[in-house]
């Protein structure tokens, strides 16, 4: 096995922003891996502006055990050598500090040109392309490895595409796949505040989002997709292409039980940026030291996932609960446009979400008692040479589901934990460096089996003639 640059660092990882909400779910998640039989997890880091926070923080993710003895690093945000500093001494940052665009770019930046790996929890989409853009060359060339979108955002959706177009085998064939996210809870459904504020400060970057597409030469996008629907059809500068009928704005979806509405989370543009990456690399990106099997069970892999449009939405049993997250979607669109609607949007997150969100985030027992079901549900070609039978409509459906715990603080931790026990144990089967999707660098790995085995499940609900 080749030597990393990072293979003499002190510690395995460093949970920067630990002090945060979801932080101190990801320190309770990191301890469950620390120096037990077979983990690549022998040291832990906790990094932030407050170490008395972060010792607290500690305190309270390894209750009722006793804290272990982990280093607390300080590092502020606003000071780059403290950045840098942290990063030389770790192999890999989990980066829980946001929102990302106001926070992230110091910290990415720091670890590209240390050489360290850094993954995160971001589900702002202007902040990844961002990254990609400034950072993706020097991230290849100097060995760090940047993924973001680690959490909720984006995994379940990559995978979940991934999960559901490995089902059509030759001649079937997939030609779009819309997700249905739907959170459950016997008590309320809340945020914190943290992502609130994202959600918030991301309605003001939308144009920047824009602006920074307009500015880069045009990504690829899927060609031997079996319809003409382009994979970036949220973005009219990229689109060449005729995406599937948009449909009503409500819709209720019989099959699964719920009314739904179109869910402007990060979710479709990372899984298009992913498909991109896939249509200029059919076999994936190349591992920085694998071996000749490593390199046919990845092409191997890649040769299995059909390209095909995708869209999330959110659905809810009742049509009420879908009036409330269209009437939070119009009081964060409009608002979150001018200074002083931001203001007032996070001076009283709980009033203007209708109790979604609050400032202290929600109970333990509030966070147990959640969980999510996100349905995949694909549409295509019982034979592909159908498609090319002039506007022939699918024929075929595909249906499969993901469900798991609360998504915020359960799920979020679990995915980032196994993506990074993944780097730690498989780092010469990843990509040499660069600003990459997480579906990139953990598609062809055993990141699906482990997160089965951590409480997040993967089913083929049905396969049917389409009624569509
Ligand atoms: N992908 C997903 O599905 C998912 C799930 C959950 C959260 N998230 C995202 O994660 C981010 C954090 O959310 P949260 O609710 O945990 O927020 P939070 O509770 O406000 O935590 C923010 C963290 O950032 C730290 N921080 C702020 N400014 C800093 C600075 N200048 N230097 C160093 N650290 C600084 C805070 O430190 P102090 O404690 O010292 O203030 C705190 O540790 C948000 O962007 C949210 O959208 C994503």
């Amino acid at each position: 096995m080749a030597e990393s640059p990072q293979t003499h660092q002190k510690f395995d990882l460093t949970i920067l922003g630990a002090s945060g909400f979801t932080g101190k779910y990801v320190i309770r998640e990191a301890l469950k891996f620390l120096n037990t039989p077979s983990s690549p997890l022998k040291s832990i880091a906790l990094a932030g502006r407050n170490p008395e926070k972060l010792a607290q923080s500690l305190k309270w993710a390894s209750h009722p055990a006793p804290p272990p003895s982990l280093s607390i690093i300080k590092a502020d945000i606003s000071d780059p050598s403290s950045l840098l500093q942290l990063c030389k001494q770790t192999k890999l940052i989990l980066n829980c500090v946001g929102p990302f665009r106001l926070y992230g770019e110091p910290v990415v930046s720091a670890c590209v040109d240390v050489g360290c790996d850094y993954l995160d929890i971001c589900g702002e989409p202007e902040f990844m392309e961002r990254m990609e853009w400034i950072y993706h060359e020097k991230g290849v060339e100097r060995g760090s490895l940047v993924v973001s979108a680690c959490g909720f955002d984006s995994v379940p959706a990559e995978l979940g595409v991934m999960f559901n177009s490995r089902q059509w085998v030759a001649p079937r064939a997939p030609n779009c796949v819309e997700a249905y996210v739907s959170l459950e809870s016997d008590k309320r459904i809340v945020g914190n505040f943290g992502t609130f504020e994202s959600a918030v400060l991301g309605v003001a970057s939308v144009e920047k989002l824009q602006e920074l597409r307009r500015s880069r030469p045009r990504r690829a996008r899927p060609v031997d997709r079996v319809d003409l629907a382009s994979p970036l059809d949220d973005n009219p500068d990229q689109d060449s292409g005729t995406p599937p009928p948009k449909g009503s704005t409500v819709e209720h979806q019989k099959k699964i039980g719920l009314w739904a509405v179109k869910l402007p989370s990060a979710d479709s543009i990372v899984v298009r940026r992913t498909l991109s990456v896939l249509t200029e690399n059919p076999g994936g990106i190349a591992g920085v030291n694998e071996s000749n099997e490593q390199v046919e069970r990845r092409e191997n892999f890649w040769s299995t996932v059909k390209p095909a449009h995708f869209g999330v939405k959110i659905g809810f049993k009742s049509l009420l609960s879908i009036i409330r997250i269209v009437t939070l979607g119009i009081f964060i669109g409009l608002f979150g446009r001018f200074s002083l609607g931001r203001w007032l949007l996070l001076k009283f997150p709980s009033i203007f979400t209708l109790g979604w969100f609050r400032k202290k985030g929600p109970s333990e027992e509030e966070v147990r008692s959640a969980s999510f079901k996100m349905w995949f549900i694909g549409r295509g070609y019982s034979d592909v040479t159908l498609a090319s039978q002039g506007n022939k409509k699918p024929d075929m459906e595909i249906v499969t589901r993901i469900t798991g715990p609360e998504i915020g603080y359960l799920t979020t931790p679990i995915i980032l934990l196994q993506c990074a026990l993944i780097v730690l144990s498989q780092r010469d089967n990843l990509p040499k460096g660069g600003v990459l999707t997480p579906g990139i660098v953990f598609g062809p790995t055993d990141l699906q089996e482990r997160l089965e085995q951590n409480g997040i499940s993967f089913d083929l609900v049905s396969k049917n003639p389409s009624s569509a």
